[in-house]
């Protein structure tokens, strides 16, 4: 836990349970050093503690890396909330385990700063803001704010257009062909960016309606969830969840770009390297996908304004840019340096 090569020290990591509402959660500052930990809830169901536990640890650090690169004036953390698995078969007290988790967060007295994440909603998040004020993504009618969704998919779609003109040398979009690992809350805004952009998509979701509807508003071409990462496309989008690329996946790629939301995507820092020893160029989740949090934050900060938000999101195409621009000239891995470029932003923005 403290300081593992994988896994560097977390400033504070706080086990919450409440016997009332069954709430047992796992809050994980990972840096303050930019600011107050900013990061989102998950709640999902997890094989074992120790699985949770360690989810937790390495999306908070994800949450430093991400929130420095997007020069946000916020430190790392990440919360998740442990579903046990009979209840995503029956009924259970939604309100009042958010109302305890929203507590767990309120002791922490503005160190950490929940929105959020897979698994949790907005009406969530409306509803703790009772509890406590260190909360954001708030539905707010007429007013710029909530679902962090549509940023983040804006994020990794310009990311991709970036991607693309540097590694395929293509200026446009238009009929290139793109990959959708999963077309939920973000995938589905990013295919519907793509799409007006005349890219050609390749979708797989384990939800067989998602599927359908794509291929009806997109032409997507669906395949299934086992072969979507071996398409023969020109860039795969994962948009589900962590760890898929790895040892398996990896030597089946046939695309030259992998670009998409989903957090964690590199089962380990080998396969980062792995990719770039078979030509592919990866480009790293926490920097593509860092639309939301820049919403949320602003929101926080009241400086929330639809225009404004949306410019400083279009900002990661550039860094992108830039980051391949480094990688050429330090001949190394697009993963390798982004870790080392966030780093050494992990210090008070002047
Ligand atoms: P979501 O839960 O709305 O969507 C995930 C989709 O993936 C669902 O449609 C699900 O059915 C599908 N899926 C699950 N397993 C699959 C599999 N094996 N193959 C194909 N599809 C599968 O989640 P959301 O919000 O779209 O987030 C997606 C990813 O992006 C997550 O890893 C999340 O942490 C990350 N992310 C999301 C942000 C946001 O603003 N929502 C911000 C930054 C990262």
């Amino acid at each position: 836990l403290f300081g593992l090569p994988d896994q560097p020290a977390h400033e504070r990591v706080l086990l919450a349970a409440d016997e009332q509402t069954g709430l047992k959660a796992i809050l994980a500052v990972h840096s303050t050093a930019r600011g107050p930990a900013f990061g989102g809830c998950r709640f999902w169901t997890y094989d074992n503690e120790l699985a949770a536990l360690n989810d937790a640890l390495r999306l908070s650090q994800g949450m430093s890396l991400k929130n420095a690169l997007a020069d946000l004036p916020f430190g790392g953390g990440k919360a998740v909330i442990l579903k046990p698995a009979q209840w995503n078969a029956s009924q259970f007290d939604r309100p009042a385990l958010f109302a305890a988790f929203a507590r767990a967060v309120q002791s922490l007295a503005g160190s950490y700063i929940t929105a959020e994440d897979v698994g949790t909603t907005t009406a969530d998040m409306l509803g703790m803001q009772q509890i406590t004020p260190y909360v954001s993504g708030i539905p707010r009618a007429g007013a710029f704010g909530g679902d962090p969704s549509p940023k983040t998919a804006w994020g990794v779609f310009v990311s991709i257009r970036a991607g693309v003109r540097q590694v395929l040398g293509r200026e446009s979009l238009e009929g290139v062909r793109v990959a959708l690992q999963g077309l939920g809350a973000v995938g589905w805004h990013l295919a519907e960016f793509l799409h007006q952009a005349g890219a050609k998509l390749v979708v797989a979701d384990i939800d067989a309606a998602k599927v359908a509807r794509a291929v009806e508003q997109f032409g997507a071409q669906a395949v299934g969830v086992h072969e979507i990462l071996a398409a023969e496309v020109d860039v795969v989008a994962p948009n589900a969840l962590g760890a898929t690329l790895n040892a398996q996946s990896i030597p089946a790629l046939r695309a030259a770009l992998v670009c998409g939301a989903a957090n964690n995507q590199l089962a380990t820092a080998a396969d980062g390297d792995a990719l770039q020893a078979r030509g592919i160029t990866y480009l790293p989740d926490y920097l593509v996908n860092a639309g939301g949090i820049i919403s949320v934050a602003r929101e926080y900060r009241n400086e929330g304004e639809e225009q404004a938000v949306m410019a400083e999101v279009s900002k990661i195409g550039d860094r992108v840019v830039e980051l391949l621009e480094r990688v050429k000239h330090e001949d190394s891995t697009p993963g390798r340096v982004a870790d080392a470029w966030a780093r050494s932003k992990l210090v008070k923005p002047a």
